[in-house]
């Protein structure tokens, strides 16, 4: 059977853990050559072991290491058709109400993950258009279109990414690129970076606390996320640029 992104090459950034390594193993599943990009270099090696992928160590604030990164891509593979951005930090182990969030918190939350973003869009964008167009997507949150008192700057930077990726989605249509843009918001979703807030000895009732506030009474899987990237980054997908698709067990139409 022909894979949903059959002969495609992807590139993942924060492809070690949670929602990314979820949506690598499933690319690779449907058929594609994945390149692994994080900053976590013992589990980035580890999933090296599923064949058709490459690991490369990547901070994504690093305009040096873009360059590198996407010519590697080309240089291993010979060209790249979708590009996730999945890499983020919430910040959250400091305050994040705007009285007390620090200068050197929301540069820090801004950095990752906006021009994080910005500049895997900037770079991909010349080498998808060389061979023919692509896909983009932008992992962004469901804080990025609700108020989010208590995690101020991770909120702006992710309606930053929403509305970059609008930006990004109708520069390519009016270029002719042939290249998607798309952002996913996900809600709350059971991975490592909900640790901060869940280890110790409280975690039952927190993990309860989560649920409570979801519609759907339950937490959401990396996978939830990743078939909907896996949507997007597949050809099934060629009518939709500009859109963003949430996944959040209803949380956000409350
Ligand atoms: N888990 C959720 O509930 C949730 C909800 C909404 C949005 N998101 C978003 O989904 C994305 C993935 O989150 P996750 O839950 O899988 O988290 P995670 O912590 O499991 O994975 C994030 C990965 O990004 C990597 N990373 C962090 N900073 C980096 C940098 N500067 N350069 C390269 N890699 C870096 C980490 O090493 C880690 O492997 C993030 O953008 C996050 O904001 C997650």
């Amino acid at each position: 059977m022909v894979g949903r992104v059959e002969g495609k090459v992807a590139l993942v950034t924060g492809g070690a853990s949670g929602i990314g390594k979820a949506t690598v193993q499933m690319l690779v599943r449907e058929g594609a050559q994945v390149v692994i990009t994080d900053m976590n270099e013992s589990e980035g090696k580890a999933l090296e072991e599923i064949a058709g992928t490459i690991f490369l160590w990547h901070n994504v604030t690093d305009e040096t290491l873009w360059k590198s990164v996407i010519s590697e891509t080309i240089t291993t593979f010979g060209k790249l058709d979708i590009l996730v951005n999945c890499a983020g930090v919430t910040g959250m182990t400091a305050p994040q109400n705007p009285e007390n969030t620090t200068l050197e918190t929301w540069r820090q939350v801004m950095s990752v993950n906006m021009e994080g973003v910005f500049l895997g869009c900037k770079y991909a964008i010349p080498v998808m258009k060389e061979h023919g167009g692509g896909s983009i997507v932008n992992v962004s949150s469901y804080a990025g279109i609700i108020g989010t008192p208590f995690a101020t700057a991770y909120g702006a930077s992710k309606a930053g990414v929403q509305q970059f990726s609008k930006s990004i989605a109708l520069y390519c249509a009016q270029q002719g690129y042939k290249i998607r843009c798309n952002s996913i918001l996900p809600g709350a979703i059971l991975t490592p970076l909900w640790e901060p807030f869940l280890s110790g000895e409280e975690r039952e009732e927190r993990m309860n606390q989560v649920v409570k506030d979801i519609p759907l009474k339950v937490w959401g899987e990396p996978d939830d996320v990743a078939y909907a990237i896996l949507y997007l980054a597949s050809d099934e997908s060629k009518f939709v640029t500009g859109a963003e698709i949430v996944i959040d067990g209803g949380q956000s139409a409350v």
